[in-house]
């Protein structure tokens, strides 16, 4: 393993008269009071007057300390990814801009070419299948499982062909994916495994961490995943021995992890499974490593607190046999409940999904919108996808999204509103029952 030491590319160069970090504006105060003023919005008087009182004492500060001079890569990332490290029992864990950034690294590392084929579940972000795309590899889009709208690992076996190069699960809503089955069929095909894991931080497939049992694994820190790094962020990890080179893939092949001379930093050209490839760069920033350090020693916490959750309403669900609730946890699986997925039997419920989102939504529930299958895009029309022939290969796909699941929140609600999202949902659909 090279040396886990932060870059001191840039900035430290030691005691000087005239320092590199001269080169640099750094933060004042005026700075960091646009950040507080950011972080907790306010107005009138007492909040100015409490603002102008953190900016005198921020002076006050800055006359016993310093600013950072180094701001990128530097030692809180390395802090970040030690403990990155710790949480998901892996190593070489790699902070980086977003989980696109991280599966752009693994399709470069796969050497993925047009024509080449990945097959994706139907059921995911635009962000899975976008890197393939761009390159005029094909997108061969699997079945999902019905119960947890999870790629089909037996859809996949009948849909690898000696062209597919890599298989890309998702953990919809943190529920994990059934990786067995799916790492022995790519074991036997020799076809790499990058895990889309941007829902999945912390959650546990037969006792290991979702997002580290594939080739690659990349999650995401968006703000709207359960922890993030001020807005936007992401943790790629690799099982293989490239996982050693995952800092050199995030920042253009450079090897930071020494003391440069002479600006001879060195870069090297990383080798993947098939070839040498150029890298790109998806640095962050300390204060995003600082954000996500501070999240991440709460996780736990937050995970516990969408379990409770989601097993209160799966608990009231349970009356009405029309609903399909969200799967629990089990000694083999836990899931990190980012989304609760409520799914109907549209027959028994006297209507579909789309009518019981109106009802809601009428109600005062919010809709997140949920995944359509990709095939929906227009870009897979324009990009010359035969999208008709495609739906009927994934029947499951079309079945649950246009009469069966959506998507409720289980974070940050108070118990009445839990309580009154329970309520609407069993109300909701006992008037679809009685024909109302
Ligand atoms: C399933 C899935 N994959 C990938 C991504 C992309 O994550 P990021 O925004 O960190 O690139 C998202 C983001 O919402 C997602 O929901």
């Amino acid at each position: 393993m090279p040396e886990k030491k932060a870059s001191d590319f840039r900035y430290s160069t030691g005691e000087t008269k005239v320092p590199w970090d001269a080169v640099g504006e750094n933060y004042n105060t005026s700075d960091i009071l646009e950040v507080i003023r950011f972080l907790v919005k306010g107005e009138g008087d007492i909040y100015e007057s409490l603002i102008s009182d953190i900016g005198k004492k921020v002076d006050e500060l800055f006359t016993d300390g310093a600013a950072p001079g180094k701001l990128s890569l530097g030692d809180k990332v390395s802090e970040l990814e030690d403990k990155v490290d710790a949480f998901l029992h892996a190593s070489g864990s790699t902070f980086i801009t977003n989980a696109t950034a991280g599966f752009e690294i693994a399709y470069r590392y796969a050497n993925l070419k047009e024509g080449d084929e990945v097959i994706i579940p139907a059921i995911t972000f635009i962000a899975t299948m976008s890197y393939p795309l761009a390159l005029g590899a094909k997108v061969v889009l699997g079945d999902v499982d019905p119960r947890t709208i999870n790629l089909d690992p037996r859809d996949v076996e009948r849909k690898i062909t000696g062209r597919t190069k890599m298989i890309v699960p998702v953990h919809i809503g943190g529920w994990p994916v059934d990786m067995d089955p799916l790492m022995d069929i790519a074991g036997k095909h020799d076809i790499l495994v990058l895990e889309d894991a941007a829902h999945a931080f912390g959650a546990v497939y037969k006792g290991r961490m979702a997002g580290t049992i594939g080739d690659f694994g990349s999650y995401s820190f968006h703000e709207v995943k359960n922890i993030t790094s001020f807005g936007e962020g992401g943790i790629i990890t690799s099982r293989l021995p490239f996982s050693e080179d995952l800092k050199k893939a995030r920042f253009l092949g450079l090897d930071v992890s020494k003391q440069i001379k002479n600006w001879l930093y060195d870069v090297v050209a990383l080798k993947g499974k098939y070839a040498h490839f150029a890298a790109n760069n998806s640095s962050a920033t300390e204060i995003q490593a600082i954000g996500l350090m501070n999240q991440l020693s709460r996780v736990h916490k937050i995970i516990e607190e969408r379990r409770k959750n989601a097993e209160y309403l799966t608990g009231r669900f349970s009356k009405n046999d029309a609903i399909i609730p969200q799967l629990l946890d089990t000694d083999d699986i836990q899931s990190t409940y980012h989304l609760y997925l409520l799914q109907i039997d549209p027959e028994k419920a006297g209507g579909d999904i789309q009518l019981l989102k109106k009802k809601l939504g009428d109600k005062g529930i919010t809709n997140i919108p949920h995944f359509a299958p990709l095939y929906k895009f227009r870009i897979m029309k324009d990009l010359g996808y035969d999208t008709a022939e495609i739906e009927k290969t994934c029947p499951n796909a079309e079945k649950v999204f246009s009469t069966r699941f959506t998507h409720l929140p289980v974070y940050g609600l108070s118990s009445e509103q839990i309580e009154y999202m329970a309520d609407s949902v069993l109300e909701s659909v006992e008037e679809m029952q009685k024909g109302k």
